[in-house]
C-alpha cells in the first residue's frame, strides 16, 4: 500500500462509488465481497450524487478520508475538474472512473479499457499482438477500450459505426498509436475479412431488447473472436449466433465489469485482487 490515506484513523478503508441513478450498480456487491476475501476491515457504499454536487463530493472524499471512489454515469466526465491529477490514459479517454486519494491528493485513473483488455486476454484470445480487430460502435464504450487494445500492438483497428463520421472521428483521434480506419457500418462486409477479433461497444442486444443483432452473423469470418460488451444478457444474440453458426470463440461483457473493478482495488489496496471472490458475488446478484 502506498498511501498513508489508508488505513484511517479508524483503521477501516473507506470506498464508494457515485453515480446518478446508483441503486442498480453492482459495484458495492462485488468490491464487498473483494474487500471480504482480502480480509481488509472497510466498506464500499453507493453514494447518490445529482451533476450539481459533483465538485462538493470530490471535496467530500478528502474531507472522510475515503480511500478511492469509482465513478459511473453521467459523471466521468465532470470529475476530471475536481482532481489533482489524471492518469494519461483517462486523460486520452476523457473519462475517469476511479480515483485514488493519497493523503488528500486525488488522481483520476479509467480501468474500464485496461479491464476489459484483461479480461479479454484471460478468457478468449492470450495474445493480440498482430491481431486484426474490427470494433462496432463509436460511442464512450468504443472510446473507452481503444486506448488499452493499442497498447497490445494489434496489426490493425478498424472502427465502423453507423454514424460514419464519428468512427472517423474518433480513428483520427488515436492514428498516432496505430493503424486505425473509421468506416460506416454498412461498409463493414468491405472491412471484415481478416478480421481476429470483432467487438460489439453499442447498446443493440443489450436487455430488453434481445433481439437485436449489430451486425449479420452470417457475414462474421468462421472460428474468429467475437466479444460484447453487453453483460445483460450475459451472451447476447450476437455471441450465441457466433458460436453456433459460425463456430466463433465468444466474449461476453461481464468480465470487463470485474475486471475494471479488479484494477480499481488493486489501486486502492495495493494487493492483488480477489478476482474469483469478486466474480462469484457478481453472478450470485445477477440471479
Ligand atoms: P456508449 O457510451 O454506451 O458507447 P453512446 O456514446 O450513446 O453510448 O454510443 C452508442 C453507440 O451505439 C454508438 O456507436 C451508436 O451509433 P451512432 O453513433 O451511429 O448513434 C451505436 N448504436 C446505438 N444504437 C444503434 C443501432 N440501433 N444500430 C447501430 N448502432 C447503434
Amino acid at each position: 500500500v502506498t498511501a498513508a490515506a489508508w488505513p484511517t484513523p479508524s483503521g477501516n478503508i473507506l470506498l464508494g462509488v457515485i453515480g446518478c441513478p446508483i441503486s442498480h450498480s453492482k459495484s458495492p456487491v462485488m468490491h464487498t465481497a473483494g474487500l471480504k476475501a482480502l480480509g481488509i476491515p472497510g466498506a464500499y457504499v453507493p453514494l447518490h450524487v445529482t451533476p450539481d454536487k459533483v465538485g462538493e463530493t470530490i471535496q467530500a472524499i478528502r474531507t472522510l478520508n475515503f480511500r478511492g471512489i469509482n465513478v459511473t454515469l453521467p459523471h466521468k466526465l465532470a470529475v476530471i475538474e475536481h482532481l489533482d491529477k489524471v492518469d494519461r490514459a483517462a486523460e486520452a479517454i476523457g473519462a475517469v472512473n476511479t480515483i485514488v486519494n493519497d493523503n488528500g491528493v486525488l488522481t483520476g485513473y479509467n480501468t474500464d479499457g485496461i479491464g476489459y483488455v484483461r479480461s479479454l486476454k484471460s478468457e478468449a484470445v492470450s495474445d493480440l499482438s498482430g491481431r486484426r480487430i474490427l470494433i462496432i460502435g463509436a460511442g464512450g464504450a468504443s472510446r473507452g477500450i481503444i486506448d488499452a487494445l493499442l497498447q497490445e500492438n494489434p496489426s490493425a483497428v478498424i472502427i465502423a459505426n453507423r454514424d460514419k463520421e464519428k468512427a472517423k472521428r474518433l480513428a483520427e483521434d488515436w492514428k498516432s498509436r496505430g493503424d486505425l480506419k473509421g468506416v460506416g457500418l454498412d461498409e463493414i462486409g468491405r472491412y471484415i475479412a481478416g478480421t481476429d477479433v470483432l467487438i460489439n461497444t453499442t447498446s443493440v442486444g443489450m436487455h430488453p431488447n434481445i433481439e437485436g443483432l449489430p451486425i449479420d452473423p452470417d457475414i462474421i469470418p468462421e472460428g474468429i473472436v467475437v466479444s460484447d460488451l453487453i453483460y445483460n444478457p450475459l451472451h447476447t444474440r450476437l455471441l450465441l449466433e457466433s458460436r453456433s453458426r459460425r463456430g466463433c470463440i465468444i466474449h461476453g461483457g461481464v468480465g470487463m465489469f470485474i475486471h475494471q473493478g479488479a484494477y480499481a482495488l488493486e489501486y486502492w489496496t495495493g494487493r492483488p485482487a480477489p478476482v474469483d471472490a469478486m466474480r462469484e458475488a457478481l453472478l450470485s446478484s445477477l440471479g
